[in-house]
C-alpha cells in the first residue's frame, strides 16, 4: 500500500494512475474519513471517475508520498510520522528548496528520497484533475537511509505508467527545477498570465536578464555547475514556450486565494543569498510583489 499524505493535484495524480486498491490518502486530523472521489482527464483517452481511500490506523503503508505545499510539508509531517514506524521510506515532491532540508534535518534518521518531477497537472475544479502535460519524475536520496530505498521505491512508482528514474545528482535536479520556477512562477502570478504570454510582457522582458544573472551567480554560491545567465534564460523561455497554455501553479494558487511557494522559490535565493553576503534585489523585489498579491 503506497500512502499519498496531501491530496492538491500531484498527489491525486499518483493516487489516480498507480495500481486501484494498492494507494490510499493519509487523513489529517481535521479531514473527514469519507473516500476522496474526482474526474481524472488522462493526458489521452477518456476521462475516468477516481474513488481513493484513506488510510486506516491499522494500515501500514510500504511508502509514504508527501504532495502537500512547502510551506505545509513540517506541520502536517510533525501530525503524521509520530504513527509511522523509522523504517518506512518517505518521498518528498516539494517545489522549490529549503523544505526537503528541513524535513531531512528534523528526521535525520528516516529514510526521506525527494522527487523532481516535470508532470503537469491542475484542478480546475476541486472534483476534477487533469494531466495536462505528461513528464519525468527523478527520484533520488537525501538522507542515508533513504539510499538502500531508492530503486525499490522507483519500480514502485513505475506500477503508475508515469516515467520514473533514479537520480544521483538529485540537488542538481531539484536546483534545475527551481530555476525555471524562479523564472516563470512569479512574473505569471504578478502579470495574472499564461506560461506562453509572458514572453511579450514588457515587465519580464526588462527583469529576465538582471534575474538570470542572479540566478547565473546563485548556482556558483550553491556549488551547481556553472551555467551562463544567457543559458538560464533560453532554458526558463523554452519551458515557458513549452507549457504556452498552462497556468503556472504559483499563478493558480494566488487566484485560489492559498498561499504559493514564494518563500521555497524567489525567497529561498534571497536567503541564500543574504547568507553570502550578496544582494540579489530582483529575486528579492519578485518575492515581495508575490506576497502583496495576497
Ligand atoms: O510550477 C509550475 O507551474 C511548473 O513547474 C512550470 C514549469 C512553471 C509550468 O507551469
Amino acid at each position: 500500500m503506497i500512502a499519498i499524505l496531501g491530496a492538491g493535484s500531484m498527489g491525486r495524480l499518483w493516487a489516480a494512475t498507480l495500481p486501484a486498491g494498492q494507494v490510499a490518502f493519509v487523513p489529517r486530523p481535521a479531514q473527514s474519513p469519507a473516500p476522496e472521489h474526482y474526474d481524472f482527464s488522462p493526458v489521452s483517452g477518456p476521462s475516468r471517475n477516481i474513488t481513493i481511500p484513506w488510510l486506516s490506523a491499522r494500515q501500514t503503508p510500504t511508502t509514504l508520498l508527501v504532495t502537500t505545499k512547502a510551506g505545509d510539508t513540517l506541520a502536517a509531517l510533525s501530525c503524521v510520522l509520530p504513527a509511522l514506524p523509522e523504517s518506512v521510506p518517505m518521498v518528498l515532491f516539494q517545489n522549490g528548496l529549503g523544505s526537503q532540508q528541513q524535513v531531512a534535518d528534523t528526521w535525520p534518521n528516516r529514510p526521506i528520497l525527494a522527487a523532481a518531477t516535470t508532470e503537469g497537472a491542475n484542478r480546475p475544479r476541486p472534483d476534477q484533475l487533469i494531466h495536462a502535460g505528461a513528464g519525468t519524475t527523478r527520484l533520488g536520496a537525501l538522507t542515508d537511509t533513504g539510499k538502500a530505498h531508492r530503486d525499490t521505491v522507483v519500480e514502485a512508482l513505475k506500477s503508475s505508467g508515469l516515467t520514473v528514474i533514479p537520480a544521483d545528482d538529485i540537488m542538481h535536479r531539484l536546483w534545475q527545477k527551481l530555476i525555471v520556477n524562479a523564472g516563470i512562477n512569479p512574473f505569471t502570478a504578478i502579470l495574472d498570465c499564461l506560461n506562453g504570454e509572458l514572453l511579450q510582457q514588457p515587465f519580464f522582458q526588462q527583469w529576465i536578464e538582471p534575474l538570470c544573472n542572479e540566478l547565473s551567480q546563485l548556482l556558483e554560491v550553491a556549488g551547481q555547475p556553472a551555467q551562463s545567465p544567457r543559458q538560464l534564460r533560453e532554458r526558463i523561455e523554452a519551458v515557458a514556450r513549452a507549457t504556452a497554455g498552462n497556468t503556472s501553479s504559483m499563478r493558480a494558487d494566488v487566484l485560489a486565494g492559498r498561499a504559493t511557494e514564494i518563500a521555497y522559490i524567489n525567497g529561498y535565493l534571497v536567503r541564500l543569498a543574504e547568507r553570502v553576503d550578496m544582494d540579489a534585489p530582483v529575486n528579492r523585489m519578485l518575492t515581495h510583489r508575490v506576497k502583496d498579491l495576497i
